[in-house]
């Protein structure tokens, strides 16, 4: 197996960042002037995170292809980390947005639209009724406050490291001892999560068992694969005991399909034959443009009804001004009807599965104690042996300057992959080019980490 030389890793990953900066003089001069107006730079902090010094500047974004504002062209495996999944600016997209623009954007009055894109999302994932957001953060929190209102519970159980948006009680983490604490970094939190909060580790049906043993949670928010550090799956029977405990205490099921919609058209939902009670999901759904649901059970609904002293048409805490609005519903219907089609899934995945194969002949031949995991049109390498079996191990997994070299190289010659951990998405438009280049310029970047490693190939 092989190992890392750091101080190897160190001198490539200082040569990427010259050749970074020597190719992006505009990019750097726009950073500079952005240095001056936002904070660290950037419009929205995660954006500092790209491998480079700044992040490229975006001339064009179109299907699988980014230009940024010095003439280099990429191929997008990022694809604003799921928001552009069918692709940057779809034509049918385009058209929808720019019809139902000058027909107006936001009414507090609902289009038909609306109803279109809450019965296809009815179908897809098997629940019948539907509320919109503008974002996946805010369909969480609206159900969390749904949950903990009609179950009169006042705690949420969620999984160490675990990422549901800027959802206050998801910020937790379970620590060495079992006890809940706030996640490392949390940015002001009104309370200790431990009070709003209960995390378990995902994948432990025991610890599960012990969470709701005494009735005290509200619900289980919970993605069906972790993809917030790396895809982690779930083990064959855990779905299976997470219903039945879940239902056993009367706690709600909230499935998270923002991620995992790369699964297929229904996201793990529909691919694995769940019955949550609640799903949310955003991003992807409507091409990027602001838009988030919530899709809740016959039994959900009926509960509602019963909150006679909960205001959930005003001022309860739910909704928004701009939620459901006439645009993002556009959208929504044109991305459904027309982007994140079954047709399209079937086009992403068996290219995602020529990249994950592509990977695991590398770290094959390579002899790397790294691992590869594919959920539908989304693929994931990791720096450990065997792929983690819950967001703990998945976090002490990671390797920053690992991932800084692999990025930036990547980046350097044409390929973006997302900025955090190291995610590969496939849209409707990549080709199988793109994965050619991906994977030929990831084989590069390994073998001048690994020299010793590159196998001789016999001369003919
Ligand atoms: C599983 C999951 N749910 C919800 C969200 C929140 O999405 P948004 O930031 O668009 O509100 C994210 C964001 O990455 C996510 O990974």
């Amino acid at each position: 197996m092989q190992t890392i030389d750091r101080k190897r890793l160190r001198q490539l990953h200082a040569r990427e960042l010259q050749q970074f900066t020597a190719q992006h003089p505009r990019s750097a001069a726009l950073h500079d002037r952005a240095a001056a107006s936002m904070v660290a730079g950037v419009p929205m902090p995660w954006m500092a995170r790209w491998a480079g010094r700044f992040p490229v500047y975006v001339r064009q974004a179109v299907g699988a292809r980014i230009i940024d504002v010095d003439g280099h062209e990429y191929v997008d495996l990022c694809l604003g980390d799921t928001g552009s999944m069918g692709g940057h600016s779809p034509p049918s997209v385009v058209s929808a947005v720019q019809a139902q623009v000058a027909r107006g954007i936001t009414m507090m009055l609902p289009t038909e639209d609306s109803i279109v894109v809450a019965e296809e999302l009815a179908h897809r994932f098997r629940l019948p009724y539907w509320q919109f957001t503008l974002s996946a953060t805010d369909a969480n929190r609206s159900v969390l406050r749904i949950a903990r209102q009609i179950t009169g519970r006042r705690r949420v159980l969620v999984y160490s490291y675990c990422y549901h948006g800027t959802v206050d009680e998801a910020f937790a983490v379970r620590d060495t001892a079992g006890a809940t604490r706030s996640r490392e970094g949390n940015v002001g939190p009104a309370v200790d999560p431990a009070q709003t909060t209960c995390a378990i580790e995902f994948n432990n049906i025991a610890q599960l068992e012990q969470a709701l043993a005494d009735d005290s949670i509200a619900c289980v928010l919970a993605e069906p694969a972790m993809t917030n550090m790396g895809i982690v799956l779930p083990a064959e029977d855990y779905h299976e005991a997470l219903r039945d405990l879940t239902r056993r205490h009367g706690t709600l099921l909230v499935i998270d399909e923002t991620h995992t919609f790369s699964a297929g058209p229904g996201g793990c939902t529909q691919a694995w034959d769940l019955d949550p009670d609640i799903v949310t999901i955003g991003k992807a759904i409507g091409s990027g443009l602001p838009s988030g649901a919530f899709g809740l059970s016959h039994a959900v609904v009926h509960r509602l009804g019963l909150q006679r002293d909960a205001d959930y048409e005003d001022t309860g805490g739910v909704g928004g001004t701009l939620a459901g609005n006439a645009l993002s519903a556009a959208a929504m219907r044109a991305t459904l009807e027309q982007v994140l089609t079954a047709e399209s899934f079937e086009h992403t995945v068996p290219l995602a599965t020529e990249l994950r194969l592509s990977i695991e002949r590398l770290i094959q031949s390579r002899h790397l104690p790294w691992n590869v995991t594919q959920l539908g049109c989304r693929v994931e390498y990791s720096f450990q042996p065997r792929a983690a079996r819950n967001g703990t191990l998945a976090h002490q997994g990671i390797d920053r300057e690992l991932d800084a070299y692999l990025h930036l190289y990547l980046l350097n010659r044409g390929v973006l992959i997302t900025p955090f951990h190291n995610m590969v998405l496939i849209s409707p438009d990549t080709t199988a080019a793109d994965v050619a280049l991906h994977d030929r310029l990831f084989t590069a970047a390994v073998d001048e980490l690994f020299p010793a490693a590159v196998p001789v190939t016999p001369a003919t």
